[in-house]
C-alpha cells in the first residue's frame, strides 16, 4: 500500500539533467512510485519505462516552451519540477579552470552561472509558471555544500603534493547559492497559488573518487562516509510529496553532518 503521505503515483515530474548520476537515480526512483517523468537533458540516454527522455538545454526557454506544451498534452500540468542539471569543473577540467581565483577564466563563469542559475530560472519560470496557473505543485532546486559555505581548499591538497596547481573553483559555489534565494523568493511569490519551491542542498556523492580525496573528504564529515546518490532520493520525495505539504522557501541540508561542526 502506498503511504498516503508520500504518495505520487499517477503524477508528472520534470526533471532536469536527469541522464546525470542524480538525475538518473530520481528518475527511476520517482518512475518506480507511479509518476511519469520528463528528463530534460542535452545528453542522450536511455530511460526507465514511464518516463520520456527530451533533448533540451535548459538555457534555451523556447525548448523548455516546446517540451512543456508537448508534457501537458499528454500528461497534463507536471505536478513536480527537479532543477538537478548543473555543471561544475569537472577535476580533469582544464589547468586555467583549476587555476588561481585572480585568473579564473571569465567564459567559464558565464558557461556555470547560465546553465546552474539561468537554467533553473528559465525551468521555474516555464514549468513552475505552469504548475501556479494549475495551482498546485513542488519545485526542488538543487544545490550544493559548496553554495552554503565556501569549498574547504585543503580537501585537494593530495593533488598539489605533486607539484599540480588546484584550486576548487569559485563559478559553481557562486551559482549554487544563488539557487538558494531563488528558492526563497519564489516560495514567497507563489505562496498563495498552491506551489511550494525549496532546495536540496547535497554533499558529494560517491562515485569512485581517488581515495587520498576520499580520505581528506570523509574525515570533515561526521558520518564518516560520502553520500550515496540513493540517499539523495529520499529527501526528493519527502520535498516532491504531500509530506512536506507545509515546507516551503527552505534548504533540506543533506550533508552528513557536514555543516554541524
Ligand atoms: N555529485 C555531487 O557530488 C553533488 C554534490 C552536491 C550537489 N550536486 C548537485 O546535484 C545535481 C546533479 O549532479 P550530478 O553529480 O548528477 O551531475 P552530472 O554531471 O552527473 O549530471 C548533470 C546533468 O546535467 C546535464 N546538463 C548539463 N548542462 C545542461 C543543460 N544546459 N541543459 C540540460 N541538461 C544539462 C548533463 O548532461 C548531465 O546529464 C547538480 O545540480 C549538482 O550541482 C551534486
Amino acid at each position: 500500500m502506498n503511504d498516503p503521505l508520500f504518495d505520487l503515483e499517477g503524477r508528472v515530474a520534470v526533471v532536469t539533467g536527469g541522464m546525470g548520476q542524480l538525475g538518473s537515480v530520481y528518475t527511476a526512483g520517482l518512475v518506480e512510485r507511479g509518476m511519469r517523468v520528463a528528463v530534460l537533458d542535452v545528453a542522450a540516454g536511455d530511460v526507465p519505462e514511464g518516463a520520456r527522455a527530451y533533448r533540451v538545454d535548459v538555457t534555451d526557454r523556447v525548448e523548455i516552451e516546446a517540451v512543456l506544451a508537448e508534457v501537458e498534452s499528454e500528461w497534463g500540468i507536471p505536478h513536480v519540477l527537479v532543477n538537478n542539471a548543473a555543471l561544475d569543473s569537472p577535476p580533469d577540467a582544464p589547468a586555467e579552470e583549476v587555476g588561481p581565483f585572480e585568473t579564473y577564466p571569465e567564459e567559464s563563469f558565464d558557461a556555470v552561472l547560465d546553465v546552474n542559475v539561468k537554467g533553473t530560472f528559465l525551468c521555474c519560470q516555464v514549468v513552475g509558471g505552469a504548475m501556479a496557473r494549475g495551482g498546485r505543485g513542488s519545485v526542488v532546486n538543487v544545490s550544493s555544500i559548496y553554495g552554503l559555505l565556501s569549498p574547504v581548499q585543503d580537501l585537494y591538497d593530495f593533488r598539489r603534493a605533486g607539484g599540480e596547481t588546484f584550486v576548487k573553483p569559485v563559478a559553481y559555489s557562486v551559482s549554487k547559492s544563488a539557487v538558494l534565494n531563488l528558492t526563497r523568493y519564489l516560495a514567497t511569490y507563489w505562496a498563495k497559488t498552491g506551489v511550494r519551491v525549496n532546495t536540496l542542498t547535497l554533499a558529494g556523492v560517491w562515485n569512485d573518487q581517488p581515495q587520498d580525496f576520499l580520505d581528506a573528504y570523509t574525515a570533515r564529515v561526521p558520518l564518516g562516509r560520502m553520500l550515496d546518490a540513493d540517499e539523495a532520493l529520499g529527501a526528493l520525495v519527502f520535498l516532491a510529496s504531500d509530506a512536506s505539504s507545509y515546507v516551503t522557501g527552505a534548504n533540506v541540508v543533506v550533508d552528513g553532518g557536514w555543516s554541524a561542526w
